[in-house]
């Protein structure tokens, strides 16, 4: 079976059930200031569920591209994916339960119309009941799957389970239906019933899974049940009974209208109509999968084809790379299936055919898919992805060469070339089975946060490092800066406070009056000489007595800690081995990070010079 089979079936199910087909909504809300991306089908429907008429009817169906970042570290096993078509059918105000678990019962089992499950196969869940709202347990949907199992000839047995834990300590008991709690059998956009803002909507739910037969894995538990996460069974669909609403005061009342929010994870379907309990092998991840050598580990493979497939879906939804928001997520994702391909030899995706393929698989449905754009967005952010991170690569492949990574190795490539650190880790034992000592790299990262604390410009500050290219050529300029203007204007010029992102730099520094023309060209034509020596960046660490001595700049005001960061600029002839302190051009407290040679900075430019109190000048400036 494939993907566009089942979508197809579905939609023309529910519409043979009443129910007006609409196109899915971007996977990047415009009007939507609270979430990044759409991640369920009923999102962009909320206001109906509350009341407003919606245009189309009180019955509305649809297949949701959807994307939920919060999965990201799960894909790599046989069901995970970020990006995933969500099947939805929805009443505002119209039919309740016992349409609802018919139809939808009806859908999966159906041979020639719907998904053609064995129902010996599908196991449901139901609320358990919760005291702190007082919504009692679900007694009417026992009552319906009891009977729709029971026309199959199953005798569906009841069980009572509330927790997880409760599942793993006592689990499946003969069991059909079972009972669970808030945390497994309620839903609303921010899940239970304690976390919902006033005025939001949510009510219990009824959950079906397919049983894939495999193995319990004790790991997630003594005893198996449909919860359990071993990847026995595998939720395909949920049927939210959505008819409550919080209340100011943390109680729930009654919505005006009975609502059902209906949600199917379409590829989870089809691989169950396929009986096969591994996502990516269905239809739409063939392009990809197809193309990617066998050596590489399966968990390996499957990220790059979940990251490749849904920054596609992305970017056709208007989505770039950059440093913030959807943009930020989209680039992680782009940058880590990089990095899953650039680390290994043997890959060699030609990304092109790739993205053909699998447009080819969605184009008829998803027309905004645009082979032309997305291949070219694609290509841009791969070439500075290299750029970035080519030195860092290098780096790595002669480590893996000599056959020994230590955890200082992975902490120097990520905290100089911004080279993620679970990549690293993880590809250092995939391609040449070196274990890496993960103790001792979270020490360095450690010991490099407690540097990087009060350093003015820290890998850590502000939680994520900025390793964009932009930035890290800003960072150096700003060191560049500095010298300058204490040539330029006297060595008592000290640095009183800075600000880089990606658009430009600011430097705050003593100094009393405005500067001349002539001065503020002075500045920008001895950065840009340094920057046309091409002078070697060095970072070292040493005692904060050592750094003091050779005059290391600091900001005023900051504290720092026994160990330091620091980096030198030039000499020439300048190495990590033999930095050449008293030579260099300027040396600063820092925790970076730098460009390796200052040639790749760019060109310099000073943009704007002010005041911002009595003794201090601000500088803004940029490079091109
Ligand atoms: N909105 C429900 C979910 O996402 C159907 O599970």
């Amino acid at each position: 079976m494939e993907v566009g089979e089942i979508r197809r079936r579905y939609l023309e199910f529910f519409r043979e059930r009443g129910h007006v087909v609409i196109p899915s909504a971007s996977l990047v809300p415009e009007n939507d200031p609270t979430t990044l991306f759409t991640g369920s089908g009923m999102q962009p429907l909320v206001p109906y569920f509350l009341g407003q008429p919606h245009p189309e009817g009180k019955r509305i169906t649809n297949s949701q591209k959807c994307f939920r970042a919060e999965d990201m570290d799960d894909v790599g096993d046989n069901r995970h994916t970020t990006f995933f078509e969500m099947l939805g059918n929805w009443s505002f105000g119209d039919y309740f339960k016992s349409e609802q678990l018919p139809w939808i019962f009806e859908f999966l089992t159906d041979k020639e119309d719907g998904a053609g499950l064995d129902p010996a196969n599908i196991y449901v869940t139901v609320f358990s009941g919760d005291d702190e709202t007082g919504i009692s347990r679900d007694k009417e949907s026992v009552e319906i799957w009891r009977k729709l199992f029971s026309n199959k000839g199953i005798d569906a047995k009841y069980v009572e389970l509330g927790s997880i834990e409760a599942g793993s300590e006592r689990g499946m008991q003969g069991g059909r239906i079972f009972a669970y709690n808030v945390k497994k059998n309620w839903w609303s956009r921010s899940g239970v019933p304690a976390k919902m803002p006033a005025g939001e909507p949510g009510g219990p739910d009824s959950e079906m899974f397919y049983d894939f037969g495999t193995p319990h894995d004790p790991k997630y538990g003594k005893e198996c049940h449909p919860n359990c996460d071993c990847g026995r069974f595998v939720e395909i669909g949920n049927s939210v009974f959505m008819e409550y609403k919080k209340k100011e005061d943390g109680s729930f009342e009654k919505l005006a209208q009975r609502n059902v929010d209906f949600g199917g994870g379409l590829e989870r379907i089809t691989a169950a109509a396929n009986n096969d309990p591994d996502m990516f092998h269905i239809d739409v991840f063939k392009p990809i999968m197809e193309r990617l050598p066998e050596s590489l580990p399966i968990r390996n493979r499957r990220i790059i084809a979940d990251h490749i497939r849904a920054a596609i879906f992305l970017i056709a939804d208007g989505a770039r790379p950059s440093n913030k928001g959807a943009g930020y997520v989209l680039r992680r994702l782009m940058r880590r299936a990089m990095i899953y391909e650039y680390m290994t030899e043997d890959v060699k995706l030609d990304i092109g055919l790739v993205i053909g393929g699998l447009i080819a698989k969605y184009k008829n449905v998803y027309p905004e898919l645009d082979v032309e754009t997305i291949t070219s967005v694609y290509n841009e952010e791969n070439a500075k992805f290299l750029a970035t991170f080519k030195n860092g690569l290098k780096e790595f492949d002669k480590l893996v060469k000599k056959g020994k990574i230590s955890g200082g190795d992975v902490f120097r490539l990520f905290s100089t070339y911004g080279l993620p650190y679970e990549s690293a880790i993880e590809f250092a034992k995939e391609r040449a089975n070196i274990v890496v000592d993960e103790d001792e790299f979270r020490r360095e990262m450690e010991k490099h946060r407690e540097l990087s604390r009060t350093a003015s410009a820290g890998v850590f500050k502000g939680g994520l490092a900025d390793h964009s290219e932009r930035t890290t050529r800003l960072h150096t300029a700003h060191h560049l800066l500095l010298r300058a203007l204490q040539i330029v204007l006297g060595s008592q010029v000290k640095q009183r406070g800075s600000n880089i992102t990606s658009e430009r730099l600011r430097m705050d520094f003593s100094w009393d009056t405005k500067l001349t023309d002539e001065q503020k060209k002075e500045v920008e034509r001895i950065v840009n000489e340094k920057i046309a020596e091409d002078l070697p960046v060095i970072h070292s660490e040493m005692d904060r007595g050592q750094a003091e001595k050779l005059g290391a700049e600091h900001e005023f005001g900051q504290k720092y800690p026994d160990r330091v960061s620091v980096y030198s600029v030039g000499p020439k002839s300048a190495t990590p081995e033999n930095p050449q302190f008293e030579k260099a051009f300027s040396i600063e407290f820092c925790g970076g990070p730098h460009v390796s040679h200052t040639g790749e900075v760019g060109h310099f430019q000073v943009m704007k010079e002010e005041a911002v109190s009595a003794g201090i000048r601000r500088i803004r400036a940029n490079v091109a």
